[in-house]
């Protein structure tokens, strides 16, 4: 077993180098965030549709509801580890993406990891908040070498981590924009990762820890991300499936039911990839018959079913999921998802990744 290496971002050190993902909708919210947080790890709230069952959501104040929703998710995960570190996942590609980024901010969040989209302006939305560490997300050095270009230009401030995510095995939105990307070897973690690392130090010259994400399961996976250099893995197919996940015990139910052949990459309406489960409703979308519930609240940038009612409204859609609608949800997941073979505990699973 290898050691572990030190994981620093910014000014914010987790107790072990292990992210947990930010799963939207609201399959990470506080509770598990909280968890992993006072677990060593760093618990990553999905910042996309919190509004979705908060009392205060009346049907047309769904980004005002949003907003408070994000502070308030950040303050409870907080009083779950009050010496943990908490961190809000926002999507570039969300229309109150700047609300959220500002609301998570004034919460008091430790890092804001930011994909979906390049997070070029996040330092701009944070300029007033000098300890949220600010992370991209990218799949190719090419992504993060716009990112760097445009930060120290615009802002003079670099990444205070990368997180590289492989569409080859990543649950949700897999990074790659293009459907050929997603098997395409080129963005494997295995070349990915030390070119990244090369980049960073040799023309960047800057210590900037890069984060594996995509496929990691238990410690040899762990260890494998390490050798390429990575400082931290992100996880988050295996922290989904745990007592403390914020979803329905019926989605945690449909991860241990699935198999490696359940697995799918469908078009969103995002207009990028993404990983999910085949279910009844991802099936009539593939095969043209999905009929979609009316649009929540335009809450993408870009958004197909918006734009000409091809796709559907996926707001509504991963809803259903978090509430466990197997007929009508779109559950992400990684396609890690077949090897959940229970609900497990977040405590056991740090004890299986870090013990000894
Ligand atoms: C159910 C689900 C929802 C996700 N939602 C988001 C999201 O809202 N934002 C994001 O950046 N990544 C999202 N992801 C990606 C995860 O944060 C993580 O990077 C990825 O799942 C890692 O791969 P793994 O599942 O193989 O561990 C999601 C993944 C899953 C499984």
């Amino acid at each position: 077993m290898i050691n572990l290496p030190l994981l620093k971002i910014g000014n914010h050190s987790p107790k072990y180098p292990i992210i947990q993902g930010g799963m939207g909708v609201k399959v990470s919210g506080s509770k598990l965030a909280g968890s992993v947080a006072l677990h060593g790890g760093v618990g990553t709230i999905a910042s996309v549709g919190l509004a979705c069952d908060h009392p205060d959501y009346k049907g047309w104040n769904y980004f005002d509801v949003n907003e408070i929703a994000v502070a308030e998710s950040v303050k409870k995960a907080r009083e779950s580890a009050p010496d943990g570190i908490v961190a809000v996942n926002c999507m570039v590609a969300l229309t109150d993406y700047e609300r959220q980024v500002r609301s998570a901010a004034e919460a008091g969040v430790d890092i804001i990891v930011s994909g979906a989209g390049l997070p070029v302006k996040l330092p701009e939305y944070t300029r007033d908040f000098a300890d949220v560490a600010l992370v991209p997300i990218v799949s190719s050095v090419r992504a993060a070498d716009l990112i760097i270009r445009k930060w120290s230009r615009q802002y003079g401030r670099l990444p205070d981590a990368i997180v590289v995510e492989t569409p080859l095995y990543a649950g949700g939105h897999v990074g790659a924009t293009r459907m050929e990307n997603v098997t395409d070897m080129a963005f494997s973690l295995e070349r990915v990762v030390p070119d990244l690392v090369k980049y960073l130090e040799e023309t960047v010259k800057a210590d900037i820890p890069v984060i594996a994400a995509g496929g990691i399961w238990d410690r040899p996976d762990m260890e494998r991300a390490f050798e390429l250099g990575a400082r931290g893995v992100q996880m988050g197919t295996r922290f989904a499936c745990t007592e403390e996940g914020d979803a329905d015990i019926r989605f945690k139910k449909a991860y241990i039911d699935a198999r490696p052949e359940d697995v799918v990459v469908i078009m969103s309406p995002v207009g990028i990839p993404g990983r999910a489960l085949l279910n009844p409703f991802v099936r009539k979308y593939i095969s043209g018959e999905v009929e979609s519930k009316p649009c929540i609240a335009a809450c993408l940038s870009h958004c197909s079913y918006l734009r000409d009612r091809s796709t559907f409204c996926i707001a509504q859609a991963l809803v259903d999921a978090y509430k466990g609608d197997w007929e009508n949800g779109l559950f992400f997941a990684g396609s890690n998802v077949a090897k959940c073979s229970k609900i497990e505990r977040v405590g056991d699973i740090f004890d299986e990744l870090v013990g000894g």
